[in-house]
């Protein structure tokens, strides 16, 4: 059960956060590639994190998770300090899905890939196969329970990634690029699994380059630039910056960019944030004009 201060404190807490690849790293360990990274996630929340390549997106990411270590500053999973917690108590907590899921991939079947981390936490196997179970049902894997993961589809591999993070029970899932490599049918089969999840109540970060997947999908968008977190909000209240993403080299998707030029021409009360968004508001106008 969760403790008081737990179900109270945020689901992230990241607090003056720097961080520099040292020599261990193979880094010089004398730019930061994370300069004071301060930010707050709730429970629930659906985040997407976008950047152009080399703000520091996965750097941040790894300190998260704990694969990488804050240099300075602090960061809190439910409250615990993770200077405290060993990465596998990171990752009960907070599961990673890394940017090439292949290489998360090692077992002979998508039933052993998502038992393994419980078979190694010592659970009995009756205590397993439910959960692996739910897990393979919630990426839509469960016929592919006996198959060698490695010989699957680009898609199925990554949702056998997705399933074996599911499996160990982690409410808050980190998903680095998630869609990367991925045609559009997939991506977006991707991008769905996400979106069930966080209605099941799952607390969803994930990074992307692809615009139009942050502007559809997520309910909360935060920039970083160089380094630094540089702007934080709404998917919508983000997305109608134009003027402060370019600054951050970031381009609005297509459809923002052609609803906002019909709003000069239409009563279109908001900023579209996918086409089929922009398409129910062309046609409700249409209802309403004709009406009339
Ligand atoms: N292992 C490493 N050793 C040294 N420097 C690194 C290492 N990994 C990343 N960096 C540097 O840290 C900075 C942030 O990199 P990071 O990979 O976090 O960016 P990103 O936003 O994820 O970029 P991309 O969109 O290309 O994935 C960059 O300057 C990068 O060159
Ligand atoms: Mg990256």
């Amino acid at each position: 059960m969760l403790t008081k201060q737990a179900a109270e404190a945020p689901a992230v807490k990241i607090d003056r956060l720097t961080f520099s690849y040292g020599a261990r790293c193979g880094g010089t360990g004398s730019s930061p590639a994370l300069e004071d990274i301060s930010l707050s996630i709730a429970d629930n929340e659906f985040t997407a994190i976008i950047g152009q390549n080399g703000a520091g997106k996965t750097t941040l990411l790894k300190n998260l998770t704990g694969l990488l270590r804050p240099e300075k500053g602090d960061i809190f999973i439910r409250g615990k300090n993770t200077r405290d917690m060993p990465v596998s108590a990171i990752s009960a907590e907070a599961g990673f899905v890394m940017q090439n899921p292949d290489r998360q991939l090692f077992a002979d079947t998508v039933y052993d890939e998502a038992a393994f981390a419980l078979r190694n936490r010592g659970l009995s196997e009756a205590e397993i196969k439910p959960r692996v179970e739910a897990a393979l049902n919630a990426v839509g894997l469960a016929e592919e329970r006996e198959s060698f993961p490695i010989a699957l589809g680009r898609g199925e591999r990554a949702k056998a990634v997705i399933a074996s993070v599911l499996a160990m029970g982690s409410k808050i899932l980190i998903f680095d690029e998630p869609a990367s490599g991925q045609d559009y049918r997939n991506s977006r089969r991707i991008m769905d699994i996400l979106r069930e999840l966080h209605g099941g109540g799952y607390t969803i970060i994930f990074v992307t380059h692809i615009m139009s997947l942050a502007a559809e999908y997520a309910r909360r968008v935060i920039v970083m630039k160089e380094k630094r977190l540089v702007m934080d909000g709404t998917t919508a209240d983000i997305f109608s910056r134009a003027g402060e993403l370019e600054k951050a080299g970031i381009l609005p998707p297509q459809i923002i960019r052609l609803g906002r030029e019909l709003r000069g021409e239409l009563p279109l009360q908001k900023d579209p944030l996918s086409a089929a968004e922009l398409g129910d508001m062309l046609l409700a106008l249409k209802g309403r004009t004709y009406g009339k």
